[in-house]
């Protein structure tokens, strides 16, 4: 499995993605073209796809450092934020117990600029716990929630065909299910013979139209930030279920 989710320059560039400011992540003095300011705030906007009225239990696979998993706590009363990166799990448990966290963000070459992440503000942070794990082989008794989000993982598994199986079992029937996938599969996460087939839509709509009603798709973009030049802008394909 591939361990880039481990490193310093990860770690500082999903802080900054999670939790910068616009500024942090477009400082002013630059005319950052306007589809840039449209892809900040992704990880608030894939957990808004959920009803807004209040839940008991959510799940967050492959959280990272965890903002989803925060604002999933704003309507359920317990969030677990489940992710394969002791790192990320370490600074996301950070946050929620200090309510903050100091890294660097890289402008280039070895010049880096301190910066702070803090927890959103409004949010208990006591609804929410981090653990390490894998999302292709959660605990037998993880337990069935009423929300489960997994955003820009499917494309990072060796085996993503067992996460799509064991959804089913994870949410109580009538709960709400958020999958999103900018569709990046690379033979360094995903063996080319566990790609989809024909393409991901389809494939995602034949593994769970079972056990799920489709509620609804929208294009949701992101932007990461690698240095004070360089971003990474994709769209994910967001898709809402709601189980059977
Ligand atoms: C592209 S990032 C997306 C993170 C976050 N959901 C977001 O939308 O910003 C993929 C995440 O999946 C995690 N991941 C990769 N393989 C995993 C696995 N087998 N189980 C759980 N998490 C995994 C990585 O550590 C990383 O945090």
């Amino acid at each position: 499995m591939v361990r880039i989710y481990e490193t310093d320059k990860l770690l500082s560039e999903y802080l900054l993605f999670h939790y910068g400011t616009h500024k942090d992540v477009l400082p002013d003095g630059t005319a950052w073209p306007a589809g840039m300011h449209d892809a900040l705030d992704f990880a608030v906007r894939t957990a808004r796809v959920f009803p807004g009225d209040d839940a008991a239990s959510g799940l967050d696979l492959g959280c990272a450092v965890g903002r989803s998993t925060f604002e999933m706590a704003r309507s359920c009363r317990h969030v677990v934020g489940i992710d394969f990166s002791e790192t990320f799990i370490q600074a996301a448990t950070t946050l929620r117990d200090g309510g903050s966290l100091t890294y660097h963000r890289l402008e280039e070459a070895a010049v880096h600029t301190p910066l702070a992440a803090f927890a959103p503000a409004g949010i208990d942070r006591g609804r929410v716990d981090f653990r390490h794990g894998d999302a292709m082989d959660l605990p037998a008794d993880l337990g069935l929630f009423d929300r489960v989000h997994a955003a820009n993982l499917l494309c990072r598994l060796p085996h993503p065909q067992r996460l799509l199986d064991r959804l089913p079992s994870l949410l109580w029937p009538g709960g709400h299910l958020v999958l999103a996938t900018p569709c990046t599969w690379l033979a360094g996460f995903t063996p080319p013979s566990e790609w989809p087939v024909p393409d991901t839509r389809t494939w995602l709509t034949q593994s769970l139209s079972a056990s799920f009603e489709l509620l609804d798709t929208r294009e949701e973009p992101f932007l990461i930030r690698e240095t004070a030049r360089k971003f990474q802008w994709s769209l994910s394909w967001v898709t809402h279920w709601r189980r059977r």
